[in-house]
């Protein structure tokens, strides 16, 4: 049974202070109460340090909350590192795994991203995987090739029946940023039709309900295009998003669109 909900999230990177985390939340959980979660949902990725307060200004039933990374072990001697625990301390439902600025400013590997993908399901965590191929990799021809291998590598330890705590965002690193360049549709149609190949081929009957979300300079002038973008279940915004009333606008455009 293919994934059959639309999902809207952001990832405030390093931007938001506790206090406009806080307002941030409510006024999202408020803009945004009267649409239904049965096929929809919402989530915000904030910093480690508004987890805790974001999570009591949050209504759970109306914002699923997440963290930007994670260890990989409960504890130890890893200094800087936040462990599951201490995620599902501050009400995490969710942990995002190998964004692009993880793997290409902070040089993460796969093999580190898969130690922290068993990790968030053995603490019965959400895991959003990022994915995405650079520019030279896509200029070479390679953009299908690396998303194979990074879902390949980042997924090797996860059974089918595990599938359903899995999230994927397909976010080209040329594309996230102030220096990101435009997608076309067609693109991100053929990335994603790549992705749910692989998915099939890793949890078999279970790989068509994961959903893949695209990530990367969306915003109001292109969300109505990529929410209809074929095989897509979901966006996953940074700029565009930090703005309530804007994301609320987001919300409301792409839902608008999928249901044409
Ligand atoms: P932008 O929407 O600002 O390009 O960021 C996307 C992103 O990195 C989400 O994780």
């Amino acid at each position: 049974m293919a994934c059959k909900k639309w999902y809207m999230g952001t990832n405030t990177k390093m931007y938001k202070t506790i206090a406009e985390t806080n307002s941030f939340v409510s006024d999202l959980c408020q803009y945004t109460e009267d649409l239904s979660r049965d096929a929809f949902e919402l989530f915000v990725i904030p910093s480690y340090t508004t987890l805790d307060q974001a999570n009591r200004h949050r209504n759970p039933d109306l914002l699923k909350l997440g963290a930007q990374n994670m260890g990989w072990e409960e504890k130890g001697q890893y200094t800087g590192e936040i462990s599951p625990l201490m995620l599902q301390e501050v009400g995490c439902d969710l942990v995002m795994v190998g964004h692009s600025e993880r793997r290409h400013v902070f040089l993460e590997t796969d093999e580190m991203e898969r130690k922290k993908v068993r990790c968030a399901l053995d603490h019965g965590l959400i895991c959003l995987l990022c994915i995405g191929e650079t520019e030279q990799e896509k200029n070479v021809g390679k953009a299908d090739d690396i998303l194979i291998q990074q879902l390949s590598e980042d997924l090797s330890e996860i059974k089918p029946e595990e599938a359903g705590r899995i999230w994927i965002a397909y976010e080209p690193v040329w594309a996230i940023g102030v220096n990101g360049k435009p997608v076309t549709c067609d693109y991100v149609e053929e990335r994603v039709k790549v992705i749910r190949h692989k998915l099939s081929e890793l949890f078999h009957d279970l790989g068509p309900d994961v959903p893949i979300f695209y990530g990367g300079s969306v915003n109001n002038n292109n969300a109505i295009d990529l929410a209809q973008c074929p095989g897509l279940n979901g966006l996953f915004i940074g700029r565009s998003a930090w703005n309530a009333v804007n994301f609320n606008q987001l919300i409301r455009m792409a839902l608008a669109a999928r249901s044409v």
